[in-house]
């Protein structure tokens, strides 16, 4: 986790403690266009790493996630996209656990962390690593400094261990370690600063890892490349990806699964090219009105 992201302290609103029915087993994969809520009793299949249960979330009167639905499948990227304000920065905060869901249930890795207390929180915090929309590093410390971070604040390794690990970091991620570690974030590209932020949230060597917006405020050249960096990390690192973007050419590219939040609510979901024929005529709207040329773009495998 970042460590400059003040952790919200949350209501910490406990879920109810009854216990689960079993329902009868849900039909294996989740076909095109998924809408409804499967079966909400059933126990996470190992290969669904982050499961959102009927979520909901309230600030004050406001209600912004209304019953959220969502499987993402490990090793596969799942991309949030939605309009300014429908919550996906809201639904991401919940997944690590920044925040805590007013209802609903989230499970990570198959535990069930709405149950798990506000002391052991940490420990579900620990299997996500954050990117950020402007990489947010620290400007007043080197770059070795800020990937150093997470493994200063969250390990007891010594000096030497932490300098072997974030010089190597930083060199799997194509930076020179010699000439990029000494030097202050301003001086970076937004490319390379992209890269460091990435080796920094890599640094605990996280199943999952998150993005918000990042490719925003980049040119389309860098949001490329920041595109195939994430479809690199989960190639190389197989780690599962789950992405807020509202770039639908980047959705396209590097999505295996695709969300649509409409005011707090899952419009549709599955495949990009499934949405884009799929029964929602909300969910086509909203990718034909980018007028990104979807046809023109390229498609990860799985
Ligand atoms: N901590 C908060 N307190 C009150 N309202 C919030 C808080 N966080 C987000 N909101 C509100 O929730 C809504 C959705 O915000 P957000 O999740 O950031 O949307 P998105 O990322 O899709 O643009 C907005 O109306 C926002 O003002
Ligand atoms: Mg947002």
């Amino acid at each position: 986790m970042c460590p400059s992201d003040p952790v919200s302290s949350g209501r910490g609103a406990a879920p109810p403690s009854h216990r689960d029915a079993q329902g009868p087993p849900a039909p294996a994969g989740n076909g095109p266009t998924v809408r409804g809520n499967g079966d909400l009793a059933r126990p996470p299949l190992p290969d669904e790493i982050v499961v959102l249960r009927d979520i909901k979330k309230r600030f004050g009167d406001q209600e912004i996630l209304k019953g959220v639905n969502l499987v993402a499948r490990r090793r596969e990227t799942t991309v949030i996209i939605g309009g300014s304000g429908a919550g996906k920065t809201t639904l991401l905060r919940l997944i690590v656990a920044l925040e805590r869901a007013t209802s609903g249930h989230i499970f990570i890795d198959g535990e069930d962390v709405t149950r798990v207390s506000e002391r052991e929180l940490n420990r579900v915090r620990k299997k996500f690593g954050m990117v950020y929309q402007y990489a947010a590093l620290l400007d007043s410390i080197s770059v070795f400094d800020n990937v150093a971070f997470p493994l200063v604040e969250h390990t007891r390794l010594s000096k030497k261990e932490i300098s072997e690990r974030v010089l190597g970091k930083l060199e799997i991620l194509g930076l020179d370690p010699k000439v990029v570690a000494p030097k202050f974030p301003s001086e970076l590209s937004g490319g390379m600063r992209k890269r460091v932020g990435l080796a920094r949230a890599l640094m605990l060597e996280p199943p999952i890892l998150v993005y918000d917006e990042p490719t925003s405020g980049l040119d389309p050249l860098t949001s490329r490349l920041v595109d195939d960096l994430i479809e690199e990390m989960r190639q190389r690192f197989g780690v599962t990806s789950i992405v807020i973007s509202h770039d639908i050419a980047s959705c396209f590219r590097i999505a295996h699964q695709a969300v649509l939040l409409i005011k707090g609510r899952v419009e549709a979901s599955g495949p990009p090219d499934e949405l884009l024929e799929g029964d929602s005529d909300v969910a086509r709207d909203f990718i034909r009105n980018s007028a990104v040329d979807v046809d023109s773009l390229g498609r990860v495998t799985r």
